[in-house]
């Protein structure tokens, strides 16, 4: 790997965005020459007033067309909502594009948008990386890496608890949380077609252990307030969406081989009383020998483990570019990266 200073572009100053654009400052192997956001508050602002640092003499921009123009190694693409375009155009335009809202790996559901991705790479004569918390990491590459420690493996179970009340974010209102339960179970919301985004990570398991995901199957489980619950957006009345369980199944050779849990919580105050704890994310391997791993915050003042997943989202993008950038065109999976030496994380 060389030492050389890669210039970014931070696409996006949301909650992921800040983290991998505060890295970007104080990491040396990294040069900041561009940043973009879509809030007219931010507009002209320069960028260490948005992550409460010191100047930095680099101004937030909504010019689209001056961000294609820099000249930049990698731009790190975290827009709420992915626009593979946009992508595109960046990858086009020389730069490479690692990515939190992916696609993260190649399956199916994300051919089309792949196959475009691709053609750009070719173009430009650049790389892709999606990456993330989960998707992207802890149903993937890590479980992954766990396998070299087993004799023979039945299920893996991967579980991430976010207890949302603690770490409020924009996807309490996005998630439904609040609503009636049959609402939020006859109503489209933003889980539609999660699935097909995690199997991404799951297919990268099935398919690293060799075998094919033959069917994915859903289950979704609500738990309701038992009181009203006050957060900073608003109130959580009792008898609504409180809690929600997300299960999703990857089955090969006839049987269930990578089973997610997703379960996101308003704090614990709700029926079912799930009694999940603090936030954390817990990888369970079924088989010879058995195992399991916890990945969780070291605890606040108060012994709380907050959760780290939205952090974690922005540095894995965030150390993973010099590697990217020095890879061959094309999408980049786990698979090509293989192991990934961040730089400029040792420093005074
Ligand atoms: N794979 C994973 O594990 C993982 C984990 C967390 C998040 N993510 C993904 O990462 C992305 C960023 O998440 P986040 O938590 O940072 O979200 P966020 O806090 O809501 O920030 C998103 C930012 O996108 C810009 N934006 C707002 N509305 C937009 C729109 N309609 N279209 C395009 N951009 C818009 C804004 O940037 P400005 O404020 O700069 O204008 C906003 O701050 C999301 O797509 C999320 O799904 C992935």
């Amino acid at each position: 790997m060389s030492q050389k200073t890669y210039r970014v572009i931070q696409w996006a100053t949301g909650t992921v965005g800040k983290v991998s654009l505060r890295h970007f400052v104080e990491n040396p192997a990294f040069e900041l020459v561009g940043v973009l956001v879509t809030n007219p508050e931010k507009v002209g602002k320069d960028t260490g007033d948005i992550i409460g640092l010191p100047p930095t003499g680099v101004l937030a921009t909504d010019d689209v067309e001056a961000i294609l123009a820099l000249e930049a190694d990698c731009v790190h693409f975290a827009p709420l909502v992915q626009d593979i375009d946009m992508v595109c155009r960046l990858l086009r335009s020389g730069k490479n594009v690692v990515s939190p809202v992916g696609p993260v790996y190649p399956t199916p559901a994300f051919s089309a948008d792949v196959e475009k991705i691709e053609a750009a790479c070719k173009d430009g004569g650049t790389s892709f990386h999606g990456c993330g918390i989960h998707p992207g990491f802890v149903g993937d590459i890590l479980p992954m890496t766990l396998t070299r420690l087993m004799d023979r493996i039945d299920r893996i179970q991967v579980y991430e608890i976010a207890d949302k009340l603690r770490n409020p974010s924009v996807y309490i209102e996005f998630m439904g949380f609040g609503l009636d339960p049959e609402v939020l179970s006859t109503q489209p919301n933003c889980m539609e077609g999660a699935m097909y985004a995690f199997a991404q990570s799951m297919a990268l398991v099935v398919e690293g252990l060799g075998k094919t995901i033959e069917n994915l199957t859903e289950k979704h489980e609500i738990a309701t307030a038992r009181n009203d619950i006050a957060y900073p957006g608003g109130v959580i009345r009792a008898g609504t969406v409180a809690g929600q369980h997300w299960e999703w199944t990857a089955w090969a050779d006839g049987a269930p081989l990578i089973v997610y849990h997703l379960y996101y919580l308003m704090g614990d105050d709700m029926e079912p009383a799930w009694n999940l704890g603090d936030s954390r994310h817990r990888i369970v391997i079924e088989g010879n020998p058995a195992m399991e791993l916890t990945l969780m915050a070291t605890a606040d003042a108060d012994g709380r483990h907050p959760f780290l997943g939205i952090t974690w989202t922005g540095l894995l993008g965030a150390t993973a570019i010099p590697q990217v950038c020095e890879a061959a065109p094309g999408m980049v999976t786990h698979f090509d990266l293989g192991v990934v030496r961040p730089q400029g994380l040792v420093r005074p």
